[in-house]
This record gives structure tokens, C-alpha cells and sequence, in this order.
């Protein structure tokens, strides 16, 4: 396996992570363990990180590359168990986490991952293979009406209505199998100039609706904030708007102390504020990253402390 992904906005995130060099932090995106790495060069010796990737073979990898490093816990969990991984530690808090969302080049770039539109191959598009649905199963069993919701909440795609009708169409003359099967779908539907960003689309809505991207993402920042220390930060950077806005509502929701005279009318529910924001507007890659690591360009980072 080639370790060939870049982390993204290393020292951006981890300046804004690190409050305590003697402290515990969770990565809740090991991937090949790049934040990971540059998150134990900046602590001491009495630092130490513990870290997840539901991806078997992200996991596998990582556990390799930090066996020799007893200031390294590894789980091949979902990161929305952030707080039950805190208790298996014997944590109370943790001073400080990070998510690195989405998929690694890795995951991207194996065609046997299934996550690339760009090379033939089963279509799976599952982190977690232990998970039941395959995007296949998704794209041959479930309804027109259905498939386009899917296209439209999580790929924001306008043709959403069309491609459904098409796959539907075509899958009754055969079991759709592969991502090239769907890719010579949409090919036939959309204009070459429009093609690959419609992919991406497509694929980006299943992929999310697969692995439960959206509803993980929310579980994880509601448990991360149970277990992280008073002045501790959890940094997030995400690669798309739908994400964005879930961490950027989510954080927005948890520094306010009384809510809208709409949503409580006669001011009864009293709150408190359990985050204050590091950074009022996303920070965004340099050009010279982008320039170096393409798939940096659609990253935004958000920090918000624990109060
Ligand atoms: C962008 S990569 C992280 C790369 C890592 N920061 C590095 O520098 O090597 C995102 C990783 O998060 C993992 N991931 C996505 N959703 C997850 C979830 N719900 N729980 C745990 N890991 C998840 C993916 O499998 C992938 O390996």
C-alpha cells in the first residue's frame, strides 16, 4: 500500500489543536497517520494521542507504521464513538480533537476501494465493509423517487430526477455492478463540458448516503464536546458545503445561551454556551498548498474551545 496522502492544513490545524504539550488528543481521522505524526513531534513525553479510521485498511496500516510508538492507541472504530473510546481509555477528556473529513488519496486513487469514478470498479463505496449496503445495492433495489432525493440532498445534483430515471431504466435489463456501469449512465445524459463534475456529484451523494457521512459527522461533534476539557479545541476541516454547514451550525448552536424569540417565545429555556468560536470565518488552504495538493482546494477548517 502506497502511503501517498498529503495531510491538509497540518500546521494550520495544528496550532489551533495543540494547547498542552502534555496533553491527550484524538485524531478522529487516522488515515495514514499524517496529522497523527506531526501531532506526537509537537507534544512531550508526557503526551500522548489515541486515534480511530473505521477503514480496515487505513486502520491496518497506521497500526503498522506506529507500532513501535507506545504513545499511540489505535481503534478501528467510527469516530461518532468518540466518547465511548474516551471511557475505554480511561479518559475523562480529551485535551483537544481533531476530524480530517471525508476520504484519503488513498481511498480515492484504489480502484479496488471503489470510490474513484476514474478507474472501473465494484460499486462499493463503503469505509466500514462491514457496514450492510453497498452503493450498489442502493442504486439497483431502491426507487426512482428515492434515488434522486439521495442525488439531490447529499450531491445537490439538478438533474437528480433524470439520472434516477435512467438508472432505473437501464437496471431492469441488467444488475448495475460497477462504477463504470454508472458512469456510462450519466455520460449519456449530460453534455461532456458538465460530465465530470456531475460524476463527482453522484458519487459524492452515494458515498455519504452509504456510510451515513452526515449523521455520523453530527453524532461525533455532539459526544466530542462531552469529553473534551474545559479550554480544549476540536478542529474540523471539511471538503464540502453539506459538512461545512453541519460544523459551522453545530458550533454556532453551542456558543449561543438563549435561543431566538421564534424558537422559545416566552424565554424559558435557559442554555449554556458550551463552545466559544477560535476563528469567526472558515480558514482556508494557502495557494501554495493548493498548488502543491490538489485535493486541498475545497478545505475549510473550524476550531471552536470547550468553555
Ligand atoms: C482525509 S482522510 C484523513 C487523513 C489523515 N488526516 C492523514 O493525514 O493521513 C479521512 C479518513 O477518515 C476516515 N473516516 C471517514 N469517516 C469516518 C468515520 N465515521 N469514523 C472514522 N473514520 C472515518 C476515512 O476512512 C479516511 O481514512
Amino acid at each position: 500500500m502506497n502511503e501517498h496522502h498529503i495531510p491538509v492544513m497540518l500546521n494550520e490545524s495544528l496550532d489551533l489543536l495543540i494547547t498542552d504539550q502534555s496533553g491527550v488528543y484524538f485524531d478522529a481521522t487516522l488515515g495514514f497517520g499524517g496529522h497523527t505524526t506531526e501531532i506526537l513531534k509537537r507534544l512531550n513525553k508526557n503526551g500522548r494521542i489515541v486515534a480511530a479510521d473505521v477503514d480496515a485498511d487505513a486502520f491496518e496500516y497506521s497500526l503498522k507504521k506506529f507500532s513501535k510508538k507506545n504513545r499511540v492507541s489505535l481503534y478501528n472504530y467510527n469516530y461518532s464513538f468518540v466518547d465511548v473510546i474516551a471511557k475505554i481509555e480511561s479518559l475523562k477528556y480529551f485535551n483537544g480533537v481533531l476530524a480530517d473529513l471525508g476520504v484519503s488519496s488513498f481511498q480515492l486513487d484504489n480502484p479496488e476501494s471503489g470510490f474513484t469514478f476514474r478507474a472501473d470498479a465494484p460499486l462499493d463505496l463503503r469505509m466500514d465493509k462491514t457496514k450492510e449496503i453497498t452503493a450498489a445495492d442502493v442504486v439497483n433495489s431502491y426507487k426512482e423517487e428515492e434515488l434522486a432525493d439521495i442525488f439531490f440532498k447529499y450531491g445537490e445534483e439538478k438533474n437528480s430526477r433524470k439520472i434516477a430515471r435512467s438508472i432505473v431504466q437501464k437496471r431492469i435489463l441488467k444488475r448495475i455492478e460497477t462504477t463504470k456501469e454508472v458512469t456510462e449512465i450519466i455520460s449519456d445524459l449530460v453534455p461532456e463540458n458538465f460530465l465530470k463534475k456531475t460524476l463527482a456529484r453522484i458519487f459524492q451523494a452515494l458515498r455519504i448516503y452509504v456510510n451515513d457521512e452526515l449523521d455520523n459527522l453530527k453524532l461525533f461533534l455532539e459526544n466530542s464536546v462531552k469529553v473534551l476539557k474545559k479550554g480544549g479545541r476540536i478542529v474540523v476541516i471539511s471538503y464540502h458545503s453539506l459538512e461545512d454547514r453541519i460544523v459551522k451550525d453545530f458550533f454556532k448552536n453551542e456558543t449561543i445561551v438563549s435561543l431566538s424569540p421564534k424558537e422559545d417565545p416566552l424565554g424559558l429555556v435557559k442554555r449554556e454556551a458550551r463552545l466559544k468560536l477560535v476563528n469567526k470565518k472558515p480558514i482556508v488552504p494557502s495557494e501554495i498548498e493548493i498548488k502543491k495538493n490538489y485535493r486541498a482546494r475545497s478545505a475549510k477548517l473550524r476550531a471552536a474551545e470547550r468553555l
